[in-house]
């Protein structure tokens, strides 16, 4: 029988995700069906508990249900844990397993793109709201020189910090003078169309400026490449959780290469 899967969203008709399983299921030969499902914004549980009893196997979680999907959850993986959201789960025989994949989908994309480990590298998160909050664990766990976290709102970034005792910084925008090796967007800044009030000094020599939003060019990238970066769109991120999300289903590692391909084209 043909494996059912969906993300759940709202919005969610814009959602690559249907695309991006349907090739990873094409490539490795799964048997397996994967849609979208608009939930309403009171009855999220409501539609995860429909699509499991209907004999949906898995899903995603998009905005704005990431929190409620982490309390739904029955059992937590350590990552889903840490960013205190889930973006993944599975139907088990005696619950829920929820499991958050965007940090290792980040790291995964950063990796190729700047074609060596995260490791002994300077990294400045920027933002404190649930995107910078999922992120952080996976980042760390890379072994980073650095790991910075600045916000607008500096007690936000405190906070986020905090639980990782010591081994995460954070500060406001106007502290930040040194230069670092990759530089990740995870506010919501590129939504609007705005510009985080950052130093140019950020950007070391050779860094990696990376928006984790996809789809056009922000005034972050336009900003970073004007101060001599290299550039990267979030598209890469959104292929490579999707690619730790189907592993966790069905144990196969999809290529995400031609699939991240085939998207830009
Ligand atoms: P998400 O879940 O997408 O991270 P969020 O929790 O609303 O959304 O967090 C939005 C983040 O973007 C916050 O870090 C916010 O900064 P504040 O905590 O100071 O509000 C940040 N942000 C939004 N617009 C921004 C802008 N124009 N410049 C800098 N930071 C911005």
């Amino acid at each position: 029988m043909t494996d059912r899967y969906a993300v759940f969203g709202h919005p969610i008709a814009h959602s690559k995700s249907p695309q991006i399983h349907a090739a990873f299921a094409r490539q490795t030969a799964q048997d397996m069906r994967y849609e979208a499902i608009l939930a309403p914004l009171d009855g999220f549980a409501e539609s995860i508990a429909r699509f499991a009893a209907e004999g949906g196997r898995g899903a995603n979680v998009t905005v704005p249900f990431k929190e409620e999907a982490f309390r739904l959850a029955t059992r937590l993986t350590a990552h889903a844990e840490r960013a205190g959201a889930a973006n993944t789960l599975v139907f088990e025989a005696d619950g829920v397993l929820g499991d958050n994949t965007d940090g290792a989908g980040l790291v995964a994309d950063l990796t190729r793109k700047l074609q060596r480990p995260l490791s002994a590298r300077r990294i400045l998160l920027l933002g404190a709201g649930g995107a910078a909050r999922g992120v952080i664990a996976p980042l760390l766990e890379q072994g980073p020189a650095e790991l910075v976290i600045a916000n607008r709102t500096v007690s936000r970034a405190q906070r986020l910090a905090e639980p990782f005792d010591g081994r995460v910084k954070a500060c406001g925008f106007d502290a930040l003078d040194t230069p670092f090796d990759v530089v990740i967007n995870a506010t919501a800044a590129s939504l609007a169309g705005e510009l985080p009030p950052l130093s140019p000094q950020v950007f070391g020599a050779g860094a990696l400026a990376y928006d984790m939003m996809y789809g056009r060019d922000t005034p972050f990238l336009a900003f970073a490449r004007a101060h001599g970066a290299d550039t990267a769109d979030g598209l890469g991120m959104l292929v490579e959780q999707a690619a730790e999300a189907f592993f966790l289903w069905r144990g196969v590692r999809p290529d995400t290469a031609p699939v991240i391909a085939a998207l830009r084209a």
